[in-house]
């Protein structure tokens, strides 16, 4: 109790991702410094042909095409190959810190313990390991103009100040106007950004509902519905965009006005005046000229930058809360090994509540006590509710008991490691659950090394052979996702081969012919039988005929195990038993 599912974990914890990339990123960022500085020098380059020409225009002819030629191969020598490095090389650092993000992410998520799973949807999980980690790869265009503009900025402006200090504080202060104007005109615009993304998001979200209940709408013959509900949200979103588009506009538009003709035309008025008074020369006027044109562009980047920035930085936040998840259960620091296991269980005492239940529901198993011995076959009845599937997930560690313990052979579960432990076990559920892949790689799920020969005699002992035979490609027919093209009755004697194959010593059935008509359910009843043989066994069953023959019969109701015995016993000792049998006809 008071465990906590939350640890310290900061950006700085996410540096060993940049393992392979520290580098690569550091020569990229330097480059984009000698990048700047090569562009800086631009506009001073035909500043010096200008002067030249107004001051000598024969000594430009002499020697000056020479010398701007040598100098222009030079800039471009050193300008074309810092610039390609310098995006190519942060990109690739970026991507390869984004690669190793993701890949940790998501070994995380295999890390924890079911009850992270209750705490996250599966939408959110998705979420972190797709979008975040999209948004945070975006960051690296904005780490390149957070040390490229800064850069170009101040070189730019050392040189204008050099030029000519007057001009430059007027260049200074347009600046600061353009970037005040976009801080100003930014939060709205974000805003309706956000309004689109989430108008869009919704059509995807009623798009992707629709299309998984399509022989639902089929069906009902409810086709029109799908289709208005998509065009009511896709009429949303039109009017998202369009208001967008006329703000977008309205001010790219406006700014472009601003910054590509009306101060360019100040410069030019002032310069020019300045000119005739022989202050400035044509030339000098020609790089404000240059220098204005590439720092407002830079400018309003810079105020885009930091506001993308944002949600690189938010998602970076949001990816170390995730890191920050710990799995509630825990495998001990100097495991117990779990050689020779027998399969005896026991239940100590044990009390349950769900990890995120409200707290005014009780406790979901309450003070329960139950011996199993190795190689007994235990069936579970109950009430819907009592918390025999709960009681399941407890041997199988998936939750802790939060006061009492279950052992295995005597030893505490927590003594073991969960990977032993669970090579120990198995489990067949209501409903089987099968990866898109052939009917050889579920098998090979529970023993990778499997040979051919192995998977069919699983298969066989599983009463599965024969159906998997007569497949066209057997063994290496593939199943859709979820085993969609499989009868019920087949999945759930797939799913028995598999443990066949995996072969523990405890094998548990949560009501595993509950879908099943009567037929099928012989089928797998058969299968189960077979594989009950040495190993104990747990069967959670609401029908009879899968329970009466079990060694020993437990009635639970309400958390707590009210009787047990064998089933002739039971329905004269125990109410709720002869209930349950009396609600079965014919047995
Ligand atoms: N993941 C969960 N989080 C919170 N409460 C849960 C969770 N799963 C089950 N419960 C609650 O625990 C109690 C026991 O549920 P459990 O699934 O173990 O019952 P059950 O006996 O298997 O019922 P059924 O026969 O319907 O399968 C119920 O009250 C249920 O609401
Ligand atoms: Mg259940």
């Amino acid at each position: 109790m008071g465990e906590t599912h939350q640890r310290r974990f900061g950006w700085k914890d996410m540096s060993p991702f940049l393992k392979g990339s520290r580098l690569i990123l550091a020569i990229g960022l330097v480059l984009g410094l000698v990048d700047a500085a090569a562009q800086a020098c631009v506009p001073l380059f035909f500043r010096y042909a200008l002067n030249l020409v107004q001051v000598n225009p024969g000594a430009f002819v002499e020697r000056g095409m020479v010398n701007m030629l040598l100098v222009g191969t030079a800039i471009l020598v050193v300008f074309l190959p810092a610039a390609y490095y310098f995006h190519v090389l942060t990109m690739i650092g970026f991507m390869r810190f984004c690669r190793n993000l993701q890949v940790q992410l998501y070994r995380h998520v295999l890390r924890m313990s079911v009850d992270f799973f209750q705490r996250y949807q599966v939408g959110e999980i998705n979420a972190r390991l797709n979008n975040d980690v999209e948004a945070v790869a975006n960051g690296a265009g904005f780490v390149m103009s957070l040390v490229w503009a800064p850069a170009l900025l101040v070189y730019s402006l050392v040189m204008m100040l050099w030029i000519d200090i007057p001009l430059t504080l007027i260049c200074t202060a347009m600046l600061v106007g353009i970037a005040l104007l976009t801080v100003l005109a930014m939060p709205k615009l974000k805003e309706w950004n956000r309004d689109v993304r989430d108008a869009s998001g919704e059509v995807s979200a009623v798009v992707t509902e629709y299309v998984g209940i399509f022989g639902l709408l089929k069906a009902y013959s409810r086709e029109d519905f799908a289709a208005m509900r998509v065009e009511t949200k896709s009429d949303a979103l039109l009017l998202q965009r369009e208001k967008v588009a006329r703000w977008q506009h309205a001010f790219t538009d406006s700014m472009q006005t601003l910054t590509r003709f009306v101060a360019p035309l100040i410069i030019l008025f002032i310069g020019a005046y300045w000119i005739t008074k022989g202050r400035l020369l044509a030339g000098d006027l020609a790089a404000f000229w240059g220098y204005w044109l590439q720092l407002s562009a830079v400018v309003q980047g810079l105020v885009f930058t930091f506001s993308g920035m944002m949600s690189s930085v938010a998602a970076m936040d949001r990816l170390c809360a995730f890191f920050a998840e710990q799995p509630l259960v825990k495998d001990p620091e100097i495991p117990l090994p779990l050689d020779g296991c027998r399969g005896g269980i026991e239940l100590r005492d044990v009390h349950f509540r769900y990890p995120l239940a409200e707290s005014e529901e009780g406790p979901v198993l309450r003070g329960l006590n139950l011996k199993i011995q190795p190689g007994e076959n235990l069936a579970l009845v109950g009430p819907s509710g009592a918390g025999k599937s709960t009681l399941l997930t407890l041997i199988l560690r998936f939750h802790d008991p939060d006061s009492g313990a279950v052992l295995l052979d005597g030893q505490d579960l927590r003594a073991f490691s969960q990977k032993e432990l669970h090579a120990e076990m198995g489990i067949v559920l209501q409903e089987s659950l099968f990866f898109s892949g052939t009917i050889g790689d579920n098998m090979r799920l529970a023993r990778p090394d499997a040979d051919d020969a192995a998977i069919w005699a699983a298969l066989e002992a599983a009463n599965a052979a024969e159906f998997v035979r007569e497949l066209p490609r057997g063994l290496d027919s593939v199943l859709g996702e979820r085993g969609a093209k499989l009868s019920g009755g087949q999945k759930q004697r797939l799913a028995i081969a598999r443990l066949f194959l995996k072969d523990p010593k405890i094998v548990m059935f949560d009501e595993p012919t509950s879908a099943l008509d009567a037929d099928s359910e012989a089928h797998v009843k058969e299968a189960m039988k077979r594989l009950f043989k040495d190993r104990t066994s747990i069967t959670v069953a609401h029908r009879l005929s899968t329970v009466k023959d079990a060694d020993r019969i437990i009635v639970m109701d309400k958390g707590a195990i009210i009787a047990e015995g064998r089933h002739a016993e039971l329905r004269i000792n125990c109410p709720l038993y002869a209930e349950f049998c009396a609600r079965q006809a014919g047995v």
